[in-house]
């Protein structure tokens, strides 16, 4: 008997989709700023906006994408913020992705930029750098897109930069703001009808058949959870598994029903991804026991990792967590100390 899925990879939240419905316009603005450092110019840096799990990291991918296709003259690089909060970490990134090789560790910042110069100089059209998650580049080292522009040299660098937070640029100083001009562009969540086509859009690919109420099912819950499209990715590769469980070629809507219960926001799984082990358990700490005293998490944190970090670390993952609103921190000192809350 033939499988539910035809290919169950369409539903990884990863999987860059061929078309993206619900966001011709924005893709044609990211486009249209990158057009002319396709050209070997300067484009017009972008800023972009939006609540989570609706297209953005998205859509920057599909534009890269077509980019890369039309013109081998242009380079763009992607790099991930919360993975790279640092302007030597960004550098080094960008660096190495534009072909100068940068070690990992060991080479001071003034290297670093020498090295990053060398390479956006070399590169003939014009380098696209999309900094994702700018947020956590911005409130760990404002100073770092000031870094950057000035040592890319604003004719050779553009930027198109994501953030949940639409007021993160309002942290830059002004002679900042004013260099990097970028336009903005805000993401809206899509309504029920835009995820139902978005999800069966996906769905037409990856299943072998499928009932639409399942579909509709899965987008309810999606919506109902905050429009994350990732919550309604996740219900119907859930409920595909199901189904093949039961040995059903076709997705029915009973087997979304199974497991929409299961599926919560996607947000607080898809960032513990992204948590070192050290946030990670801190994270815990602070589920099991809320609130508690900034002493008291150190001492439980210190008894449940291998090799704890300094107590100065460990604030800095405390601020990490706050600013990635997976903890809460008390505004006020309660008591001569600082709590931290579960969210
Ligand atoms: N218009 C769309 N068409 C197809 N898939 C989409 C669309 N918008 C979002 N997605 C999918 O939803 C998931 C979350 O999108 P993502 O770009 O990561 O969100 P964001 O960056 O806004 O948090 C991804 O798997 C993405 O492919
Ligand atoms: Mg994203």
């Amino acid at each position: 008997m033939s499988s539910v899925f035809k290919n169950e990879s369409v539903m990884s939240p990863d999987f860059l989709p061929s078309i993206l419905p619900f966001r011709e316009t924005q893709v044609a603005r990211i486009a249209e700023n990158m057009e002319s450092a396709a050209d070997g110019g300067s484009g017009q840096n972008t800023f972009i906006f939006g609540p989570p799990g609706i297209g953005k990291t998205a859509t920057v991918r599909f534009v890269f994408r077509q980019f890369e296709d039309e013109y081998p003259g242009i380079r763009a690089v992607y790099v991930n913020c919360w993975d790279c909060n640092t302007s030597i970490a960004v550098m080094s990134k960008i660096t190495n992705d534009l072909g100068v090789f940068v070690p990992r560790r060991g080479l001071g910042k003034d290297e670093v930029s020498g090295k990053f110069q060398e390479a956006v100089g070399k590169s003939k059209g014009g380098v696209v750098v999309c900094l994702d998650e700018v947020d956590q580049l911005v409130n760990k080292e404002p100073g770092a897109l000031y870094s950057l522009i000035r040592l890319g040299g604003p004719r050779q660098l553009t930027l198109v930069m994501i953030s949940n937070d639409p007021h993160i640029m309002s942290k830059l100083e002004n002679r900042v703001t004013s260099s990097l001009s970028a336009e903005e562009v805000e993401f809206r969540s899509y309504n029920i009808d835009e995820m139902k086509g978005i999800l069966s859009e996906r769905a037409r690919t990856a299943f072998s058949s499928f009932e639409s109420a399942a579909i509709m099912l899965a987008a309810n819950h999606a919506i109902r959870k905050g429009g994350d499209v990732r919550v309604g990715l996740q219900c119907l590769q859930r409920a595909g598994r199901v189904a093949e469980k039961v040995g059903d070629s076709r997705l029915l809507a009973k087997h979304v029903r199974d497991v929409v219960s299961v599926v919560k926001e996607a947000k607080p799984q898809i960032v513990m991804k992204k948590l070192n082990a050290h946030e990670k358990s801190i994270v815990e700490i602070v589920a099991k026991k809320s609130p508690m005293s900034f002493g008291e998490l150190f001492a439980a944190y210190r008894k449940s990792v291998e090799k704890p970090s300094s107590e100065r670390m460990v604030q800095e993952y405390v601020r990490h967590l706050e600013q990635a609103k997976m903890i809460r921190l008390s505004e006020k000192k309660v008591a001569g100390k600082r709590m931290v809350y579960a969210v």
